[in-house]
C-alpha cells in the first residue's frame, strides 16, 4: 500500500518537473515533495509505523525515489539555464549596428560648393536681408514703381511694413538686392556672392515660392565684358565639368547695360544640338541650356550704390541655385528638393 503511494508520488514528481516552465515552477515543486513538510517527509514519517520487516525496503524505495526526484530537477533546472544563456549569448566579432548618420541637404552641399568656386577668384560670400525694402529689391535697381519688369516678379510685399524713404517692405523676390546694400558698405573693388533666399508667388516643376538665387557683382575700374564672360566659363567648368562652356546672348533688365541671358553648353551635344546620328539632341533640343541673367551694372544703379559711373564699371549675374544643381544631377522637379523625402535625399 506504501509501496505504490511512494511510486504513485515519484510519478506525480517527475510528470511535473517535465511540464514545469521555468526555475520558478521548479523551486515550487521541490518545496511541495522534498520540503520539510513535503509530501516524501510526509511519507518519511510513515515508516517507523510499518511492521519491521517491511521498514528497510520501503524506506531504501523512498530514499532512492527523493534522489530520483532531486536528479530530475537538477537536469530540468539545467536545461532552463541553458536556454537563458543561448537567449543572452551574442557573437562578439559580429559587425556592430551603427547609427544612421544624416548628411547636409542637396541645396547646402550645392551652396557649399559655389561659394567654394567662387571663393577662388576672389570673391567675398555674404547675406542680406529677405526681408527687403522696396528701394533695394526695385527702385534702386532702376525699376521705377508702376514698370511693368516689377509684375513679373510676383512679389510678395508686407503690408504692415512702409519706410517713408525706402518704400514698401517686401520678401525680396531675387538676391540683386543685395548689390546695392553691398556697395553701400564696400568701396570698389567690390567682388561679392551674395545666396539667399528669394521669394516669389509661383509654384510648378521648376518653379517654388521659396527658392534660393546666388549673385556676383564684380566693380572696379576698367571692368568689362570679357571678365564677366570668362568668370562664367570657370564657373561651368568647375561646376559642371571641364568639358563645359558658357555662352551669352542679349537680353534685357533694368539694372544691367548691356543685359544677357547666359547659357552652358549640353552635356550631351556639347552645343551642336545633335545627337551622333544627326538627330536633335533629347537633352537640350539646340546645344545650349538657359541658365539665368547678367550684364554689365548699369550706371544708375551704381550711382544709386555711391559709386561714379565715369570712373568704375561692374558686371553682374544672378542664378537660382536651385536650377543649376537640378542641371547637374538631372533632377527634373524642384518639388522633390523640399518634400525631405529620405528616400531622395539619401541619394545623394
Ligand atoms: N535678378 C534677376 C532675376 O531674378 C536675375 C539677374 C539678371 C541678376 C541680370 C543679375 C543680372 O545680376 O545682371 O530674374
Amino acid at each position: 500500500m506504501i509501496k505504490n503511494q511512494i511510486n504513485n508520488l515519484k510519478n506525480e514528481a517527475i510528470g511535473e518537473i517535465l511540464e514545469a516552465k521555468d526555475g520558478k515552477a521548479l523551486e515550487e515543486i521541490r518545496a511541495r515533495f522534498l520540503g520539510r513538510a513535503g509530501k516524501i517527509n510526509e511519507l518519511t514519517r510513515e515508516i517507523p509505523k510499518l511492521p519491521k520487516e517491511e521498514r528497510a525496503p520501503l524506506g531504501k524505495l523512498l530514499n532512492e525515489t527523493k534522489l530520483t526526484v532531486e536528479e530530475a530537477l537538477w537536469q530540468a533546472h539545467e536545461k532552463f539555464q541553458a536556454g537563458k544563456e543561448k537567449k543572452e549569448w551574442f557573437d562578439v566579432t559580429l559587425p556592430g549596428q551603427k547609427p544612421s548618420l544624416g548628411h547636409l541637404h542637396l541645396i547646402t552641399q550645392a551652396t557649399r560648393e559655389i561659394v567654394d568656386i567662387f571663393s577662388r577668384l576672389g570673391f567675398k560670400w555674404v547675406r542680406y536681408p529677405e526681408v527687403e525694402w522696396d528701394w533695394y529689391a526695385f527702385e534702386g535697381l532702376n525699376m521705377p514703381k508702376n514698370h511693368p519688369a516689377r509684375d513679373t516678379l510676383e512679389t510678395y510685399f508686407i503690408e504692415e511694413l512702409y519706410h517713408p524713404k525706402l518704400g514698401k517692405g517686401v520678401l525680396t523676390p531675387h538676391t540683386s538686392s543685395g548689390q546695392l546694400r553691398e556697395m553701400e558698405q564696400t568701396k570698389p573693388p567690390i567682388r561679392m556672392l551674395n545666396i539667399a533666399k528669394c521669394y516669389r508667388r509661383q509654384s510648378d516643376v521648376s518653379h517654388s515660392t521659396m527658392f534660393y538665387q546666388f549673385e556676383g557683382l564684380v566693380v572696379d575700374e576698367k571692368i568689362n565684358i570679357t571678365h564677366l564672360k570668362g568668370t562664367l566659363d570657370y564657373f561651368f567648368k568647375q561646376f559642371f565639368g571641364p568639358e563645359r562652356q558658357a555662352r551669352i546672348r542679349p537680353f534685357h533688365f533694368r539694372f544691367t547695360e548691356p543685359s544677357f541671358e547666359v547659357d552652358v553648353s549640353c552635356s550631351e551635344c556639347h552645343g551642336v544640338g545633335k545627337q551622333e546620328g544627326g538627330e536633335v539632341c533629347r537633352v537640350c533640343k539646340e546645344g545650349w541650356l538657359e541658365i539665368g541673367g547678367a550684364g554689365m551694372v548699369h550706371p544708375n544703379v551704381l550711382r544709386n550704390g555711391g559709386i561714379d559711373p565715369e570712373k568704375y564699371t561692374g558686371y553682374a549675374f544672378g542664378w537660382g541655385v536651385e536650377r543649376v544643381l537640378m542641371m547637374k544631377y538631372g533632377i527634373g522637379d524642384i518639388r522633390l528638393l523640399f518634400d525631405n523625402d529620405l528616400r531622395f535625399l539619401e541619394q545623394f
